[in-house]
Parts: C-alpha cells; structure tokens; sequence
C-alpha cells in the first residue's frame, strides 16, 4: 500500500481483475479513493460481459472506488472523470492527443486506446451523507494494441516510445485528484460535462449503435447531464442512449 496524490493505491503483480477485487472491498465498506493496480490480470473485465486482456506490463490496468455525493444516474460521470484524467495523462507524457468516444473509451482517429468499465458497487453501503460508490476500472494500451479484432492502437504504436505504467499511473492519479473533487458539486460536473464535449469525436458523428434488441443509426448530437447521448434518427426521431456498443460511421 502506498498513498499517491492523496490515493491509496494497492499495486498487485497479479489479480483475477482489479474492479473485482475493488467491489469486495467496497462491499467492505472500503473508504472513497481507494486504488488497485495490477501488472497481470487473469480474468479481466470488459463491458458487456466481454474480456479484457493484455499481456503482462504492456499496458497500464487500474481502478479506483469513489464514493461521489451524486445520484446514481449521474454515475457515468464518474467514468467520464476517470477517461478524461487518462486522456491528459497520455497527452502530458506522451505527446498523443487521444479523444473521448462516447461513452468513455479514448480513441485515436478510430483506433481504441484505453477502455473503459465503471461499475455501481450492488450493496455496499451507502453513504448517509448521499454518496454512492462507484469502481471505474480503465486499460491503457501503451506497448499492446488489443486483440486484433479490437482494432486497437497503444502509446508506442502511435509515438514510438511508450511510459511505463508507474510513471503513468502517477501522472493519471494527479489529474484525477483534480476531478475526483469536482464530482460532489453540480458546477464542478458540470465543467466536466463541458470538458468531455469538447473532446468527444462522436458529437456530431453518424454514428450506428447495437442495441440488445435493435440497431440504431442516427447523427450524435449532444451528452445529456447524466453524460447519455443523444442521437437523432434518418426519421427524425431522437433517441436517449445509455447503454450500446457505437460505432463511428463517419467523422464529422
Ligand atoms: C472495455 O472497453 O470493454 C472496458 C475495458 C476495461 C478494462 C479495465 S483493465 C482494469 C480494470 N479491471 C478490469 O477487469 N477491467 C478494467
């Protein structure tokens, strides 16, 4: 355990997932920031039931437990504060200018660079003070680009030279400290918001959205306040997205 821009971080060698391990000990009652970090996971977590897997040291693989005074339909915006703190991160160490994809992986051009899994921890105590506890996990490409069916990218792939996932994490968890205090007021969300539209390549996109039951497509034209997006169909009829797997059409 060691404490890094006020985070308690626990690093592991290797762990089955490290928003797993982040539940159980939110169940626990674990406090607000705290960190897991891991150089190998064995069992990996994508969204939507899929898997997540990098091979050992080649990417960075974290997650954190906030416990933000929000209501709970404004939990992705804990996972927006966490992809835009990794958005700056790579850009500070790297030079690499990634955008945000809705809803909150970091793409260059198309290629994935980071995913991410923010999760609402099921029955961990909540706060009397309002609070609800949230993991978001995230797993930056630096050396590995993905599976190929990923179409994915990395660090190196795109610069040539890639940070190791210490000196990553460091940089990551400075910027998140920044935004983890923003997440408890209405302003300090709000310029998150605004923050996470300005780099988002899907606003304006058309953009095709697989639904469990249906198939979407439409133009993206704006994030709700609860960071759900808007897209308007070819009929003109506009639909709120929370959950789907989205794919840029064309750019804007
Ligand atoms: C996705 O794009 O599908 C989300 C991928 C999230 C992967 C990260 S790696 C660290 C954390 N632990 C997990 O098991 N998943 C997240």
């Amino acid at each position: 355990m060691s404490m890094n821009s006020g985070f308690e971080v626990r690093s592991f060698k290797e762990i089955d997932s490290t928003n797993t391990y982040l539940i159980e000990e939110a169940k626990q009652g674990a406090r607000d920031g705290l960190v897991a970090t891991a150089a190998f996971q064995t069992a990996g977590r994508g969204r939507q039931g899929r898997t997540w897997e990098a091979p050992e040291g080649s990417a960075l693989l974290v997650s954190a437990l906030l416990r933000p005074v929000m209501s709970p339909d404004e939990a992705h915006l804990v996972a927006t504060a966490v992809a835009l703190s990794a958005r700056a991160a790579i850009e500070q160490l790297s030079g690499l200018r990634a955008s945000l994809k809705w809803p909150n992986d970091l793409v260059v051009e198309a290629a994935k660079i980071a995913g991410i899994l923010g999760e609402i921890a099921p029955d961990a105590p909540g706060g009397s003070d309002g609070s609800i506890a949230v993991v978001v996990g995230i797993g930056i490409n630096l050396s590995t680009e993905g599976p190929p069916e990923a179409k994915g990218t990395s660090v190196l792939a795109q610069t040539g030279s890639a940070p190791s996932p210490d000196e990553l994490l460091d940089q990551f968890l400075a910027e998140l400290s920044t935004r983890r205090s923003m997440l408890d007021e209405p302003e300090g969300r709000a310029a998150l918001l605004a923050e996470a539209r300005s780099l988002m390549s899907t606003l304006g996109s058309q953009v095709r959205v697989t639904r469990q039951d249906s198939i979407l497509e439409g133009k993206a034209l704006e994030l709700t306040d609860g960071a759900r997006l808007i897209v308007l169909d070819d009929a003109g009829e506009r639909h709120v997205i929370s959950v789907g797997d989205l794919i840029h059409l064309r750019p804007r």
